[in-house]
């Protein structure tokens, strides 16, 4: 069944408060809810029935204003109870049994390693009892949650503790009361032995707020981090965007359990276990990277998500968007921007562009769902981010704040949609964004075509842009959106010149940001002596393709000479993939552009230059990156293509490695500073690279490093040379060394997991398959999962795409095991598969038929069936 946003009503009835009372046992928990519910004024249904949703409940009971309701006073529908005769007002009182212990779909409530928790978003509030479970229905919440005092000495739930005590049997109590009215999806229960640390935060107006962290006890060490980057966060969310926390206590959970990762809950984040927890010796640099920013993001959610939430679930980027926009740029602010800016758009142009361009492609505000889970997509995050930072460059810094500030004075308590967030910067800033508006309603990567001219005797130079839509599964024929151009130009010293649109014009500014509205410009620039260098679409300044016909000089010239270090690094990357391509599918070809090479030495061998760029510019474009950019992709090919030209870089530049690996050591404590983590990255890219080529002094170091780490990032990029070097004995050697010293702590062993996995050498599908009976996997944990069959099938290409197709059948029969028990994760896992027309006929026609085995299932959830059947649908 599909659900279309013209369908759109409000809802018949509001519910203004829920008073709930959680008893909760090992065979079971018992939900009391009293709702006290109103007919909408603003609803023309009149008096309809009552329709509440409910998915996996036992009904024990059901009575409204205090009278029992029977068998036939009400209709059970399976997904909906629907009460017809009901008052204007009244109060209904449900009662519930279900049965978190065997919850494996891990939405609602269930138990994770003996804790209970929640997650509600989007819909799983209705497995916990029955309610109008849609967001657009915001109540004032009150949770009594029992349970046995002992196993669970802590209780947790939205808002304020206001009332606690203990009960006969060696039970207790807690009540919890939750001041601001929400969508039931944001509320949350915790009840564990867990320990608590606690820290403090003074607000701008000098409230002093109650930070909580919940861990279980072997995690108590690893809280630091998160704590700090909650601080920051909400320093941040202050001094950028005028927000101030508002409840008295902010909470922060973590479980090893959990499908995404993290969760807004209003005052108690819930996250997974791998996106909050840190120390040096067991997170990597990236690790605490991406916690500082989850954590960031989950915190901003109290404004943009929770204060003003989403009408209805169309609306999801409404508040993800946004979110993701002010995650990232808190992100740019704490590090480096531009290297932040390359790991963002590197996303999004690798899985972000090959969603856009699959079956499953769908607009920012999508306009119909069968299931809403499968639409927490790169898309609606992503690139939702990205509409909201064109948004910004449009408007300004000063413009955008005033309309943020509009926004959340006008919407707050509302639930409103992504047109109420447009309109507000709108009336802020005067600007008309009616054009703009397609960004949420057309589907597709844009394609910007770009030409020029140079004319020597009026000293003009013409830039032609044309910009066009693919069609995509039901749009065609797509209108011109309104696109932020930044660019510049660059003189054959690699100066920036002044660009003036017209001649005589002085003061020209050096860089400007072009708004393409029409499907084609011209853009003329004067007073110029020579034909110059473009720099196009600096800083990724909108989420499209751009294709010009640069040389390799060019790009050589631009790598070194641009002012923006995101197109020096893009053109490093358009260099590199050019030299890449140039050899898939010609295995006789070993030579590689000495071009590549000169501009790669300059690379490692320059201390002068930003190293943390550096850093990034020595990563070559990804074979996922590769893949997205070719047509009738042959995997292995362009797997073999891209590690010819590692090889031949790693050999003609091994001197140089050797050298820049010493000149990285780090001294002093470890810090993740963006310079600190530019030098370790290097370090352990030179080692990956000498690795590569069997360098015995290499493969000495990775050793030394492997045994001698104080970190994770360190000891880990030995452990990853090594597992991807020809060193059989090693290889073993260093896994199990590794696996001994960290057998205890999941999120380790999850690491450990994914390097052997992701590697063409650990990674061949027995040892796969023999990861997957290993004592330490466990189907039941999404994160166990991930890092074996989602690191397999997402990055160990070359054996994925085995030609004998035996990794699409690998992947089928795994989905088909999954969907039983969790549904969202299967619908996940089996995104590979579903780019089947990108590759060959030979691979294409095999991925296909995986699809099919899937299809057939017997009792195939909707989560899958959606994914499944619109990859296959013509
Ligand atoms: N709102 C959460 C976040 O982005 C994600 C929740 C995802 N839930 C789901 N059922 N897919 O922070
Ligand atoms: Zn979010």
């Amino acid at each position: 069944k599909t659900i279309y946003l013209s369908e759109y009503r409000v809802p018949a009835y509001l519910v203004d408060s829920v008073d709930l009372t959680f008893e909760l046992f090992e065979e079971g928990a018992r939900v009391h809810s009293v709702l006290s519910v109103r007919r909408n004024p603003d609803s023309d249904a009149g008096p309809a029935p009552l329709e509440l949703d409910g998915d996996s409940l036992k009904l024990e009971s059901l009575a409204l204003d205090g009278k029992t309701l029977d068998e036939g006073a009400f209709e059970d529908l399976g997904d909906r109870l629907v009460i017809p005769g009901v008052p204007e007002t009244f109060e209904l009182t449900v009662v519930t049994w279900i049965e978190p212990q065997n919850n494996t779909r891990l939405e609602g409530l269930y138990k994770s390693s003996g804790m209970f928790c929640t997650q509600c978003e989007a819909e799983g509030f209705r497995c916990i009892t029955y309610f109008p479970d849609r967001p657009d229905v915001m109540s004032r919440f009150r949770t009594r949650i029992e349970a046995e005092k002992s196993a669970y000495p802590v209780l947790l739930s939205n808002g304020n503790d206001v009332d606690r005590g203990d009960l006969a049997d060696g039970r207790h109590f807690v009540t919890w009361e939750d001041p601001f009215p929400k969508p039931c999806y944001l509320f949350a229960l915790v009840a564990g032995d867990l320990v608590e640390k606690r820290d403090s935060f003074t607000t701008c107006s000098g409230r002093e707020i109650d930070l909580r962290m919940y861990v279980e006890p072997r995690n108590a060490e690893k809280c630091d981090h998160a704590m700090d980057s909650l601080k920051r966060s909400m320093r941040w969310d202050e001094d950028v965007y005028g927000r101030e926390y508002d409840l008295d206590i902010f909470m922060i959970v973590a479980v090893d359990d959990f499908n995404m990762g993290a969760m807004e809950n209003k005052g108690l984040n819930i996250f997974n276990s791998s996106c909050v927890l840190a120390s040096q010796e067991t997170a990597t640099d990236m690790a605490f990277q991406r916690i500082e920013a989850i954590v960031a993001h989950e915190y901003f959610h109290n404004w943009s998500g929770n204060r003003v939430t989403c009408r209805d679930w169309f609306q999801l980027s409404l508040k993800e968007g946004f979110t993701v926009f002010r995650d990232a740029s808190f992100s740019a602010d704490t590090g480096s921007p531009t290297v932040k800016r390359i790991e963002d758009v590197t996303l999004l142009r690798t899985a972000q562009f090959a969603e856009d361009a699959g079956p499953m492609s769908h607009p920012v505000r999508p306009s119909s769902y069968m299931e809403i889970s499968n639409f927490y997509t790169l898309t609606i995050y992503e690139k939702g981010a990205e509409v909201v930072r064109m948004i910004h460059s449009l408007l300004g810094p000063d413009m955008f704040r005033k309309g943020s500030d509009l926004y959340f004075e006008r919407h707050d308590g509302q639930a409103v949609t992504t047109d109420d967030f447009v309109r507000a910067m709108e009336d802020a800033s005067g600007r008309d964004l009616s054009q703009f508006r397609l960004w949420y309603e057309q589907a597709g990567t844009p394609v910007l075509d770009v030409s020029d001219e140079f004319d020597a005797s009026a000293g003009i130079y013409r830039l032609t842009i044309r910009q066009s839509i693919p069609d995509t599964p039901g749009q065609s024929n797509k209108q011109p959106q309104h696109i932020p151009f930044a660019m510049g130009l660059l003189g054959a010293q690699g100066q920036a010149l002044p660009l003036r649109l017209r001649s005589g014009d002085t003061d020209a500014p050096l860089e400007r940001v072009l708004e393409l509205t029409d499907a084609e410009h011209t853009f003329e620039f004067h007073g110029l002596d020579e034909r110059p260098v473009p720099s196009l679409l600096r800083h990724f300044s909108a989420p499209v393709r751009v294709s010009y016909p640069w040389t390799r000089e060019q790009l050589q010239f631009l790598m070194s000479h641009d002012p923006d270090g995101f197109n020096r690094w893009d053109a490093g990357q358009r260099l590199a993939v050019d030299v890449i391509q140039g050899l898939v599918g010609n295995p006789d070809e070993d030579a590689i552009d000495s071009r590549l090479v000169d501009a790669y030495r300059q690379l490692i061998s320059d201390s002068s230059l930003d190293q943390a760029l550096v850093a990034k510019m020595l990563q070559l474009p990804s074979e996922a990156y590769l893949i997205e950019l070719s047509e009738a992709a042959d995997a292995p090919a362009i797997h073999a293509a891209r590690e010819r030209v590692l090889k031949r870089l790693a050999t003609a530049l091994r001197d140089e490695l050797v050298a820049c690996y010493n000149r990285n050591h780090q001294s002093g404590p470890y810090r993740v500073t963006p310079e600190q983590i530019a030098g370790r990255s290097l370090r352990n890219t030179a080692l990956s690279w000498l690795l590569l080529i069997n360098d015995d002094e290499g493969r000495e170091l990775a050793s030394q490093q492997f045994r001698a780490a104080d970190n994770m990032t360190d000891r880990m990029g030995a452990l990853r040379a090594l597992v991807n070097s020809d060193y059989e004995a090693d290889r073993e050697r260093v896994l199990s060394e590794f696996y001994e010293r960290f057998r205890h702590d999941p999120q380790v062993v999850e690491q450990w997991f994914s390097v052997q996995a992701a590697s063409g050498q650990a990674g061949r599908l027995p040892q796969i398959r023999a990861l997957l009976e290993h004592e330490a996997f466990d189907w039941k944990n999404p994160n166990k999962v991930r890092s074996v069959i989602g690191a397999f099938a997402g990055q160990n290409l070359a054996e994925f795409h085995k030609p004998d197709g035996s990794g699409y059948e690998f992947l089928a029969e795994q989905v088909c095991r999954l969907d039983d028990s969790n549904p969202q994760i299967a619908a996940r896992l089996v995104t590979p598969l579903t780019r089947w027309r990108k590759f060959a006929p030979s691979y294409g026609e095999q991925m296909k038929a995986g699809l099919e085995k899937v299809r057939d299932k017997a009792g195939l959830s909707r989560d899958v069936y959606e994914v499944v059947h619109k990859s296959l649908a013509d």
